[in-house]
């Protein structure tokens, strides 16, 4: 078996139908700009539902898939330095609200990882909450993955929030091995040269309060998240989510500007490049979604990215307007 080259397009298309064929609704992306009031931008799949979570609202559907718009500023100085940061990305999210639970998200992730998207079950590592014998055990006698390569990681890594406060949960990632060559013996998930983390299932069931008390939620749910341009860069096989075909029409259309060449680029320009076609998603999106620029809130962190998208294109050479040509 091996992973199906597929277009960012394709991809997308896959997992909706993927979880359609399994009784989920597909719903479109939400707005950048959520409803929730405890966040500026929508930063996770989950943030739509989060009042069904709670209990705050009825839900309309027991089962939902999405690929929602996301936009996560906290790492912003990294974006372009590393492989897979971005302000601007699309989350694949399947969704359970009081209905499956860890067995089914587990089956479910896996045979959409093995099957759907060819990845070969010997390059795949798990990770679970360290105290979550169930959905270890599941991994290890429903799917059949040795228990050397199910990592058991702590609540920094294995519990997801989406903020201080709301719904949570232990979680349970899916890591693609790039270097299998390396051996089982020394698997160090945080090794990001080694592995890549594409797909995240949290098993919501609490409530964390301000103080941080955990309460169970009414419902146990799923909430899911499989970053597209990260199944993008296994899929395509390039080094980085920024040349996967989702991203690197924007950066060769802002290299031909400049006048150079991506690929005989040194890093210094490689980095400013990766800046213009992740920051220029997000501007985009976020426009579109009718944030304008200010000086406060979210008009600012579009002001914000606009200038970096405008530093980065003069650092590589360019004089003029470009920004709504890329
Ligand atoms: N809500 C799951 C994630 O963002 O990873």
């Amino acid at each position: 078996m091996s992973a199906k080259k597929l277009t960012g397009n394709e991809i997308r298309q896959k997992f909706l139908d993927f979880y359609a064929q399994r009784e989920h609704a597909i719903l479109p992306s939400a707005s950048l700009v959520p409803e929730d009031p405890t966040v500026l931008l929508t930063i996770a799949g989950m943030l739509p539902f989060k009042p069904i979570f709670l209990g705050q609202q009825p839900r309309k559907y027991p089962r939902a898939t999405t690929s929602q718009k996301c936009i996560r500023t906290n790492d912003i100085e990294n974006v372009g330095r590393t492989a897979r940061h971005h302000t601007f990305f699309e989350m694949l999210g399947n969704f359970s609200f009081g209905d499956y639970f860890k067995p089914e998200a587990i089956a479910f992730a896996w045979e959409l990882s093995t099957k759907t998207f060819g990845l070969p079950p010997d390059r795949l590592v798990v990770s679970v909450f360290r105290e979550d014998d169930e959905a270890f055990a599941i991994w290890r006698d429903q799917i059949g993955i040795p228990a050397h390569r199910i990592q058991r990681m702590g609540e920094e890594d294995n519990f997801w929030a989406s903020g201080p406060t709301g719904p949570c949960g232990p979680c349970s990632e899916i890591y693609y091995d790039f270097h299998p060559e390396l051996g089982d013996e020394n698997i160090d998930l945080e090794d990001d040269s080694r592995f890549i983390e594409f797909y995240n299932l949290v098993f919501m069931q609490y409530n964390r309060d301000a103080q941080g008390n955990l309460t169970p939620l009414e419902n146990r749910n799923i909430d899911t998240g499989m970053g597209l341009e990260r199944m993008a860069q296994i899929l395509q096989k390039v080094p980085n989510n920024y040349e996967t075909d989702l991203i690197f029409p924007i950066i060769k259309t802002a290299a031909d500007i400049a006048g150079i060449d991506y690929g005989k680029s040194d890093d210094k320009t490689k980095v400013s490049l990766k800046v213009i076609g992740d920051h220029v998603r997000a501007v985009a999106n976020l426009i579109a979604d009718g944030v304008t620029a200010s000086n406060v809130g979210r008009g600012y962190i579009l002001r914000r990215l606009i200038r970096r998208v405008v530093r980065h294109g003069r650092l590589i050479g360019i004089s003029g307007e470009f920004t709504s040509k890329v």
